[in-house]
């Protein structure tokens, strides 16, 4: 004979597994996917983006435009080692002080010297990134948040790595970005929707089949379906706008932030940006990324890497040109030592203008 107690603990006991079979049905469909702890302070991070940019709507800015404040632009730095350009960089902000914010993105799991000068303190709070996983993903979108939260004034978000270099001078980029007309925030707020982003954007890359079928087939629908799906560079200059878009995404993250099971096509960073932005608002892109890159002779997914004895004048100039009528703003990559014979030609080349 079973006591009674016994019994309801068994049918419990029995129920359980009952419990999770059904339990994702009952609960609604994103519930198991945002219960990683990882990601919980990012959701908060990102929560309080987007109430830091409701807060910092043109409108509520009109107490400043007061004092006549200039637009900045956002530099994000993302990196896994030493920012060993950092005093070519330092040259590129120096004067500047008022136009610009500086983020840095570093993986915690690597020991790196920080870097002085403007770049003091500038790190933000990181998690662990690699190769093929979308933590490149995750990296990104902490830092476009903590550069909204940081100051409203940011209006462009520019990312770039610890292999980039900038081609230009600090003002040359800026009244490129900001048209040369602006004399103050408040034009620039009210004009915002005008100005667009620089972010690449293509749709008929060879890989583009493998690529989309890198986490198993057809596990990117409904969200995601093959003719929406894009390409294109990481290193990209969004607007506000589109910043916030990027980190109020879930219903893309959602499919783009599942591990791969085809390693050699897994670059979640190349298509999760620019696929989103071209559902969201493609007429807001220019679809043109201002980082060049150098994809001749390029070995297991990394482009050309310049050396010391490549740098000179003419390959900045041979850099800054493009197939249209911009001039690009950055190039990659870079081996550390090139900084000795970029530094030589920093001022009388690449700042020149
Ligand atoms: C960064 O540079 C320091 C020397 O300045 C070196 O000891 C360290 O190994 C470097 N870190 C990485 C990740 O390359
Ligand atoms: C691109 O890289 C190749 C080597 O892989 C080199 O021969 C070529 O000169 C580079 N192009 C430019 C514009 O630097
Ligand atoms: C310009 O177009 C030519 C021909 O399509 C191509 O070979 C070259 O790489 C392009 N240059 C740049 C900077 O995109």
């Amino acid at each position: 004979m079973f006591s009674s107690p016994l019994l309801i603990s068994f049918s419990l006991f029995l129920s359980l597994p009952l419990l999770f079979f059904f339990a994702p049905q009952i609960l609604p469909p994103n519930y198991f996917h945002f219960r990683f702890p990882d990601e919980l302070d990012d959701l908060s991070l990102f929560h309080k983006a987007t109430l830091a940019y409701t807060h910092s709507s043109p409108k509520s800015l009109s107490h400043l435009a007061t004092i006549n404040p200039k637009p900045k632009i956002a530099f994000l730095f993302l990196t896994n080692s030493n920012l060993s350009f950092a005093p070519l960089w330092e040259k590129f902000f120096q004067g500047n002080q008022p136009l610009f914010n500086i983020y840095i993105h570093s993986d915690p799991t690597v020991k790196l010297t920080p870097p002085g000068g403007v770049f003091h303190g500038r790190f933000i709070e990181s998690k662990k990134t690699h190769r093929a996983s979308p933590t490149l993903i995750s990296a990104v979108r902490r830092l476009l948040a903590t550069a909204i939260i940081h100051d409203p004034l940011n209006q462009y978000f520019a990312l770039v790595s610890q292999h980039c270099i900038p081609l230009h001078s600090f003002n040359f980029m800026y009244n490129y970005l900001f048209k040369n007309q602006l004399t103050s925030l408040s034009s620039f707020s009210s004009t915002q929707s005008e100005y667009r982003s620089f972010i690449e954007i293509l749709s008929d890359d060879p890989n583009l089949v493998e690529r989309y079928g890198a986490r198993g087939d057809n596990v990117m629908l409904p969200e995601v379906p093959f003719e929406e799906f894009r390409v294109g560079s990481q290193f990209f200059i969004l607007t506000r706008r589109h910043a916030l878009v990027v980190i109020r995404d879930r219903k893309l993250w959602r499919k783009f932030r599942l591990p791969c099971l085809n390693v050699d096509s897994c670059y979640p960073e190349e298509h999760y940006f620019p696929t989103l932005l071209s559902m969201e608002d493609l007429k807001g892109c220019t679809q043109f990324t201002l980082t060049r890159v150098n994809w001749t002779g390029s070995f297991d997914g990394h482009p050309h890497l310049y050396t010391p004895p490549e740098v000179s004048a003419e390959l900045v100039y041979q850099l800054r040109q493009s197939n249209s009528s911009y001039s690009y703003f950055f190039a990659r990559k870079f081996s550390p030592d090139s900084l000795i014979p970029l530094m030589d030609i920093a001022d009388d080349v690449i700042f020149r203008y």
